[in-house]
């Protein structure tokens, strides 16, 4: 590392970086945190104790990159974004689900874009990317090559396959399972609650579920608990109130069957 005498970097004396790791200015490297050889740490970039930083990884000015976070070689995380963030909840939120949260662990090859949020104890798997603005809270799984598009949030305690496209300002609730190879188009909303909130405290809530390689329509809404059978399409702007067939089509409002997905359409054709 070279910098000029008067810019200043503050590494703890427990931090170990690899080889040719270049930390920018106003940098702050926490206690024992590992940082393997090659990455690069931007200006103003903070990492906390015990973090794990692999190789050749690339930290973006600003990050913020919480204690004990895992994150694995080659990963790019952008300017502004928060890796490892405790989560702030109200009174009584089920989100505070008991056992303290596990570290946010990061696979390889990972990019979180320029002011994502990742929560600890989400895990996002080799070769994912948060895009920009977009919010992964706490339990949370993305699978692996998923994307979470722009300004998209993925609550707590859903999980998302592998090669699931999650395009720009989704909703995935609390409870959802969206299975491998599933696309969900822009603007899209889950729920988990028909009684907004007026249920006894402990009942479950239950979000969609989505099976592999269905494909919803931008700006669709899925109400509590169904299910999209795999292969399935929603069109765009569907209200989706009964579940949905494996490829059935349905379109409208409320959500009705239209024809069936032809075979040159599926997802084996197409990947
Ligand atoms: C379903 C979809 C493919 C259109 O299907 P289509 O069979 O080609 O529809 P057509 O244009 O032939 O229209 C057939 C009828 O359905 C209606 N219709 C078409 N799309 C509709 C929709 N999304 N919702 C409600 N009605 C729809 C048409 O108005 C038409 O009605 P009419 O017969 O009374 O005139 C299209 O609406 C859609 O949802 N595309 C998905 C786009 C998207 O969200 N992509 C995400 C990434 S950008």
């Amino acid at each position: 590392m070279s910098l000029p005498p008067d810019v200043h970097v503050s590494i703890a004396p427990g931090a170990q970086l690899g080889e040719n790791v270049s930390v920018g200015p106003f940098a702050v490297i926490g206690d024992r945190v590992r940082v393997g050889a090659g990455t690069r740490i931007g200006a103003g970039a903070v990492i906390g104790d015990h973090a794990r930083i692999g190789a050749d990884a690339r930290i973006g000015a600003g990050a913020m990159i919480g204690a004990d976070t895992e994150l694995g070689p080659g990963c790019v995380v952008e300017e502004g974004a928060v890796l490892g963030k405790r989560p702030r909840l109200r009174a009584g939120s089920r989100a505070a689900a008991g056992a303290a949260l596990d570290p946010l662990v990061i696979g390889a090859e990972v990019t979180v874009c320029c002011g994502a949020v990742v929560y600890a104890g989400a895990r996002i798997c080799a070769g994912a990317i948060i895009g920009d603005q977009a919010q992964v809270r706490e339990r949370a799984v993305i699978g692996e090559r998923s994307v979470v598009g722009r300004g998209s949030a993925v609550d707590f305690d859903s999980r998302v396959g592998a090669r699931v496209l999650i395009q720009t300002g989704v909703y995935i609730t609390h409870a959802v399972l969206v299975e491998d190879d599933v696309f969900i188009g822009p603007g899209v909303v889950t729920t988990n609650d028909d009684t907004m909130g007026r249920h006894l405290g402990g009942e479950p809530l239950r979000g969609p579920t989505f099976r592999r390689a269905c494909r919803i329509g931008g700006g669709a809404v899925l109400v509590p608990g169904i299910e999209i059978g795999e292969e399935a399409f929603v069109a765009a702007g569907a209200v989706v109130t009964r579940d949905v067939g494996p490829r059935d089509v349905v379109m409208g409002v409320p959500a009705r069957i239209v024809r069936r997905v032809p075979d040159a359409d599926l997802h084996e054709h197409w990947s």
